[in-house]
């Protein structure tokens, strides 16, 4: 073999390996969306750190992981802290391409009702939706600085919108939640910038989940699987010119 094409096999080896060794962090994929993202992802033959508060439980998601031997079931509450701490821990010399903070939780709506509003559920729901999400990234930027895609993504809802929300109210925690998480994760966009991480926001529109079923919405939303393959194309093409903006999964911008 000549050296041109020696040099050609090795560069072609080279990227072969490293598109192979892309790596997606997803939160809350025991069910509904999280779920769909392992699927599409593990697909492609990502490596996925796909985590569920209970492994134990996740029926579908063990059997991805068994079906794909790519996918690695971490336990994650993401309101518990020393949990965060201990997966980045175990994952600490392992890039992280693209980080999905998408676990979420709508709460007891009841309790977010004005006439009826409650402090333990607001707390409970900004904890895991906004908090939970921040720190979690927090505590994989050194992972996310080491891979080469380098991209973060707080998981949004058209909820959080100042500008949709003028047409009706409701669900207070929970709206309030994602305005934290819009905000929240466009001041990272600005603080990581320097480091070359991107992070994204990104709403899932109104898909067909437990969620949506607990809102009460009467209509019937999008499959999971139509969301994530366009959430996916969203992450595949994201550049620092869309970084810390709300992009809906169809590539809208989604309004303050
Ligand atoms: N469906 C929609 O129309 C819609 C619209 C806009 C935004 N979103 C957002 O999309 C994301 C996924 O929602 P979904 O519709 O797939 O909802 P879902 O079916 O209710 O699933 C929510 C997931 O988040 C997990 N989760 C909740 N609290 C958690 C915590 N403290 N720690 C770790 N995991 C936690 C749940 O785990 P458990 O099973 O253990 O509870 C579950 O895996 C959420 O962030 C949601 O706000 C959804």
């Amino acid at each position: 073999m000549n050296r041109f094409i020696f040099s050609a096999v090795v560069a072609l080896g080279l990227m072969a390996g490293a598109a192979q060794a892309s790596t997606v962090l997803i939160t809350g994929t025991n069910r509904g969306i999280g779920l769909e993202f392992v699927k599409q992802y593990a697909e492609k033959g990502w490596d996925v750190i796909a985590t569920a508060r209970n492994p134990d439980k996740a029926d579908e998601l063990q059997a991805l992981a068994k079906k794909h031997k790519k996918v690695k079931v971490e336990k994650l509450d993401v309101t518990d802290i020393a949990q965060i701490e201990a997966l980045a821990a175990k994952y600490k010399s392992q890039p992280v391409d693209v980080l999905i903070n998408n676990a979420g939780t709508l709460g007891d709506v009841p309790k977010q009702t004005i006439g009826a509003l409650d402090q333990a559920e607001f707390v409970s729901v900004l904890n895991a939706n906004a908090f939970g999400a921040l720190k979690l990234t927090e505590a994989f930027k050194a992972n996310l600085a080491a891979s080469q895609m380098k991209k973060a993504f707080g998981m949004t809802s058209g909820l959080g919108s100042s500008e949709l929300t003028a047409r009706r109210g409701g669900f207070y925690a929970y709206r309030m939640s994602k305005a934290a998480v819009n905000i929240g994760f466009r001041a990272l966009a600005a603080d990581w910038k320097a480091d070359g991480i991107m992070v994204g926001i990104i709403a899932p529109g109104m898909v067909e989940t437990d969620l949506l079923r607990a809102s009460n919405f009467p209509g019937k939303g999008i499959s999971t699987q139509e969301s994530v393959a366009g959430m996916i194309k969203v992450i595949d093409g994201m550049t620092f010119e869309n970084n810390g903006k709300p992009v809906n999964y169809n590539g809208d911008t989604i309004p303050w």
